[in-house]
């Protein structure tokens, strides 16, 4: 291509050029908006360092849910604050759960919204690890366990997809089987296959309660210097039944997302992270970033990297944008 037979700004002049030639889309059915779910009743406590995100007992997320269902997006992923943590993260494996309430009260009053859950044993520990812990090691196939426990009591209560998060060894496999045990053969699987040992998720640690008490995650969740690992990690899950594929954080990780979208053929999820939505809030809060350019700029960067869906604390603020026509 050479200048001046070829001249690159030609379709850049208006508008309407632009949107001719625009390759990439954002539109709200990409997104699933996560919701950390709390006990009592009309709880509404905004997370310090997640502006705009709260948690919200169960009839406050129901009231969510409409929103997010009116708003044109498709689902929501649950997360959940217990009443009460142990060293075995029980609360997480009852049906009678704040999650599994949550689930089934929002597939009673909104049935075609999407409800996804988080599994992993971090939100329900005492100590806040993914899973059981002895002599300071997280123990991998007695966690697996537990996680299939989990994973049917959220099917149970009416989960349409389970999102296992822990990075246990292979957690996919064992929850594919239990469920299909339990008749749950419909219920898919959105694997956290690659999931790093990021900086970025201190903001959800706030907002579920979920720091390590000791030591870090580092010895079940992925070297940020990794990549080809994030291909074995993407390909066991895929082997093991897993129906979609994520890769989390989203932003510096965008190269990830690339990699196993074109390696893979799935359908792939990235994970816009807490640390990613409170860097930008921040930074629009002192007046130094646009708020809303640099959110439609970060989540289109996202998809134009391969990501076929999107999870984002910015759904809602990038849904109600997109129906104005951003
Ligand atoms: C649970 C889990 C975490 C996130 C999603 N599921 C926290 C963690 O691994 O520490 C992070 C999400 C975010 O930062 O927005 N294991």
């Amino acid at each position: 291509m050479h200048f001046p037979e070829y001249r690159a700004r030609r379709m850049r002049r208006t508008e309407n050029l632009r949107r001719l030639v625009r390759e990439t889309r954002l539109s709200p059915d990409h997104f699933i908006y996560p919701l950390f779910v709390a006990p009592g009743q009309k709880v509404r406590r905004e997370v310090a360092s997640m502006p705009g995100v709260f948690q919200l007992s169960v009839d406050e997320a129901v009231r969510e849910g409409a929103e997010v269902r009116e708003l044109g997006i498709p689902g929501v992923i649950l997360f959940g604050i217990p009443e009460r943590k142990d060293a075995q993260g029980s609360e997480g494996l009852k049906d009678s759960g704040v999650v599994q309430k949550a689930v089934r009260a929002l597939k009673e009053e909104l049935p075609d919204l999407l409800v996804l859950t988080d599994v992993c044993l971090c939100e329900y520990t005492d100590h806040g690890h993914c899973g059981l812990v002895q002599g300071g090691d997280v123990k991998n196939d007695d966690t697996v366990e537990l996680l299939c426990r989990m994973a049917v009591s959220h099917a149970k209560a009416g989960a349409d997809i389970v999102a296992p998060s822990d990075m246990m060894d292979g957690r996919v496999g064992a929850i594919r089987e239990a469920l299909d045990e339990g008749g749950h053969e419909n219920v898919a699987i959105l694997s956290y296959a690659v999931k790093y040992a990021s900086a970025f998720y201190g903001p959800f640690r706030d907002a579920a309660h979920s720091t390590p008490k000791f030591g870090d995650r580092r010895g079940y969740q992925m070297d940020p210097a990794n990549g080809d690992e994030a291909l074995r990690e993407a390909l066991m899950d895929v082997d093991e039944g897993a129906d979609m594929i994520m890769v989390k954080p989203a932003l510096a990780y965008l190269d990830i997302v690339r990699r196993v979208k074109d390696e893979l053929n799935m359908p792939v999820a990235a994970y816009n992270v807490s640390g990613e939505y409170a860097m930008l809030k921040a930074a629009a809060q002192n007046g130094w970033l646009d708020h809303d350019r640099a959110m439609i700029e970060m989540l289109t960067s996202i998809r134009r990297a391969g990501a076929d869906l999107i999870l984002t604390y910015f759904a809602k603020d990038a849904a109600r944008l997109l129906r104005r026509g951003a």
